[in-house]
């Protein structure tokens, strides 16, 4: 009897696959058409083309942007990404063309419903920023990488609860994860320490408020640097404070804020003794002056050099200040030079140094050691200090702008 049925599921598993190759084309499937390239392309998009449907003000400084595939452009859905990830924006400013880095502060579940939220604190002397708040409304067209990044909950190397030290617009992480946890996508407990300067620059203040009601899973502490009022705590996220109001149980950390916050809470951190692997960083961004940095050859400060750069067939010498990156330079002399993090993490920019002297911090350098003596650098976090010759990598770098 069991044989019997053992040869039916045979036959019918015969017919199946007969009626499938029936059914399919008399030609080969090109590798777009095959289904597991077109699930790759879905969740790792090389472009994502999007539109401004919503712009929230929050205070006269900081906006969100609530963003749906522009179907005319060739985007149909959304990526799915995990709580704590990125996009980064791909702009062309007058002859730039500048990637910078924004988490998805809306729920994962919302990607699923083909829209994302951004929010854009505005940083006055920037650039992209400026430009952003000028230009950017409802019916805008912008153009994203596929979600990217590291700062998200992994099962197996983080604890199941988490404690994030969040400061300015370094909250929008966070509060993507804090919807996941109401709406079940993420299963932990979250206790955030939030630093802000005064009460009234609170990011997305009653929006937290809404889901501690909901969820009894989410805590949140506000700090207020540059204010007392009664009910906050006042002053800087210290270890004390960590210590305040951190769960018994054993927890990770994350941190995402402003790269002056990272030197601060850095130490604070340390101080906790905390076990190996329990801290995550959300990356920095590279902002602030090199010549800062430790091991800075101070004789190149001020100067601007001359960078010949090979791109594909094309050779451009262009200039190069000492205080700003290789990628930088790039960008501003029109060039459309890869960049996904700026921030020396993901190697995107990866590069090769051919000719002269240039500065990679230690504390942004995340080449891998081959890299480091086989001549490539990471162009977001690596400074000119002589005249150089600069080899950027293929990349299907036109398509990246639109
Ligand atoms: C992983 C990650 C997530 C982030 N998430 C958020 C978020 O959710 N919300 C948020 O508000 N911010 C976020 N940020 C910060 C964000 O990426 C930007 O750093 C921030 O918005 C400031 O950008 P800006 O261009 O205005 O300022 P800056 O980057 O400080 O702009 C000044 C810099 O632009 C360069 N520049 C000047 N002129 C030119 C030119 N002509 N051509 C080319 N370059 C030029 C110079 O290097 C100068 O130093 C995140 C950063 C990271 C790394
Ligand atoms: S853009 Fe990620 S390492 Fe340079």
């Amino acid at each position: 009897m069991a044989k019997q049925t053992g040869l039916a599921a045979l036959d019918q598993i015969k017919q199946m696959r007969a009626a499938k190759i029936a059914a399919a084309p008399a030609t080969p499937l090109t590798t777009q058409q095959l289904p597991m390239n077109q699930l790759a392309q879905a969740l790792h998009p090389e472009s994502q083309y999007l539109r401004i449907v919503k712009v929230i003000e929050h205070f006269d400084n900081a906006r969100s942007y609530v963003l749906e595939p522009d179907t005319t452009r060739g985007t149909q859905h959304l990526a799915y990404f995990r709580a704590g990830q990125y996009l980064s924006v791909r702009l062309q400013i007058e002859q730039s063309y500048v990637t910078r880095a924004y988490a998805i502060r809306s729920a994962p579940a919302l990607a699923l419903k083909d829209q994302y939220v951004l929010t854009i604190k505005l940083v006055p002397n920037g650039f992209v920023t400026p430009y952003i708040f000028k230009n950017w409304q409802v019916g805008t067209q912008i153009e994203t990488s596929a979600p990217a990044g590291e700062l998200y909950v992994q099962p197996l190397r983080d604890q199941s609860t988490i404690v994030g030290l969040a400061g300015g617009s370094g909250i929008t992480p966070f509060y993507a994860l804090a919807q996941a946890i109401v709406d079940g996508t993420e299963s932990v407990d979250l206790t955030l320490l939030y630093g802000s300067r005064t009460h009234d620059q609170i990011l997305l203040d009653t929006e937290f408020d809404q889901l501690v009601q909901q969820s009894d899973r989410i805590k949140v502490v506000h700090v207020l640097s540059d204010e007392q009022v009664p009910g906050y705590e006042s002053g800087f996220i210290t270890a004390d404070l960590i210590r305040k109001y951190a769960p018994t149980t054993p927890y990770s950390i994350f941190v995402c804020g402003p790269e002056g916050m990272y030197q601060f809470i850095d130490q604070e951190v340390l101080k906790l003794k905390l076990p190996a692997g329990r801290v995550r960083h959300e990356l920095s961004g590279n902002g602030g002056a090199p010549d800062q940095l430790p091991g800075y050859p101070q004789t190149a400060k001020g100067k601007v050099f001359q960078m010949t750069v090979l791109l594909q067939d094309k050779t451009r010498t262009i200039p190069a200040r000492s205080d700003e990156s290789v990628l930088v330079a790039m960008e501003r002399a029109g060039i459309v030079a890869p960049s996904l993090c700026r921030s020396g993490d993901c190697g995107i920019c990866r590069s090769r140094l051919v000719t002269g002297e240039v500065f990679a911090p230690i504390v942004k350098d995340g080449r891998r050691k081959a890299d480091q003596d086989y001549g490539y650098i990471h162009t977001c976090v690596t400074y000119p200090t002589s005249d150089l010759t600069v080899e950027v990598p293929i990349h299907d770098l036109a398509d990246q702008f639109g």
